[in-house]
């Protein structure tokens, strides 16, 4: 006898791994995220039955079997290629560690060292998750909060100003979250919250994805967005 997965046919669009946001045309500015959390969501969700797209910023890890990969580099990529797949969007799991600002200008030629200290201009990147909260027919929209201090302070303070249905907060640093293979996170939502204890990446990617589709199947059946 098959049993109904609790993702059947839904729709959820990932995205993982950093962003590399070009200073000229051999370097960049990049973050320590690995893509384990983002591929891993990315897989729990297919296995409760999704059609899932991966949009990932540059990692090597192998695609996850009947997952539809889209490679990107900069915040900018990333941004378009969500634009382009939202519309076939049911769930967005917003995994990706987007660089918030990118240089101003990307160097025609390698910049050549010239005085004792230099200074670069940034600009704001795009943010892609607040885009999709408030853009028309959102999907059901997830957040992570990446945070070193007040983590449930900061991880409610965001769910509230993107006008994301939810945020999974966790704690990092220079030895947790990025780049480890075990992780925990505090799922919040309007009304409610769900610790998820330190564990292996794979099996916490699973609790979340079950606490996600809970809470999408709650939104649908009250008529909210999703
Ligand atoms: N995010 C995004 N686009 C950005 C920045 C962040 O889509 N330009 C998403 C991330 O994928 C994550 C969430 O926003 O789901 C929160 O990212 P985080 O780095 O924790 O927060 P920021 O919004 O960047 O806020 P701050 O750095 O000020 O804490």
């Amino acid at each position: 006898m098959s049993t109904i997965e609790p993702l059947n046919e839904v729709r959820v669009l990932v995205t993982a791994g950093p962003t590399r946001e070009a200073l000229d045309p051999v370097r960049y500015l990049s973050n320590r995220s690995s893509g384990k959390m983002g591929f891993a969501v990315a897989r729990a969700a297919r296995d409760a039955g999704a059609r899932v797209t991966l949009v990932s910023g540059p990692v090597t890890r192998k695609t996850p079997r009947g997952v539809w990969r889209v490679n990107v580099e900069s915040a900018d990529d990333m941004h378009g290629a969500v634009q382009e797949y939202l519309p076939d969007t049911d769930i967005f799991i917003s995994v990706a560690a987007v660089a918030d600002y990118r240089p101003e200008d990307i160097a025609a030629n390698k910049i050549k060292k010239a005085g004792e200290t230099m200074q670069l201009n940034l600009i704001r990147n795009p943010d892609i998750l607040a885009q999709v909260a408030a853009s028309e027919n959102a999907p059901f929209t997830v957040g992570f909060a990446a945070e070193t201090e007040n983590v449930i302070e900061n991880a409610r303070a965001k769910l509230f100003h993107k006008n994301v249905d939810m945020i999974a907060a966790n704690r990092v640093g220079a030895d947790q979250a990025f780049d480890q293979d075990t992780n925990a996170l505090t799922v919040l939502w309007s009304d409610g919250e769900l610790d998820l204890p330190p564990q292996a990446k794979p099996e916490l990617a699973k609790a979340l994805v079950e606490c996600i589709a809970r809470q999408f199947r709650a939104n649908r059946i009250k008529g909210g967005r999703g």
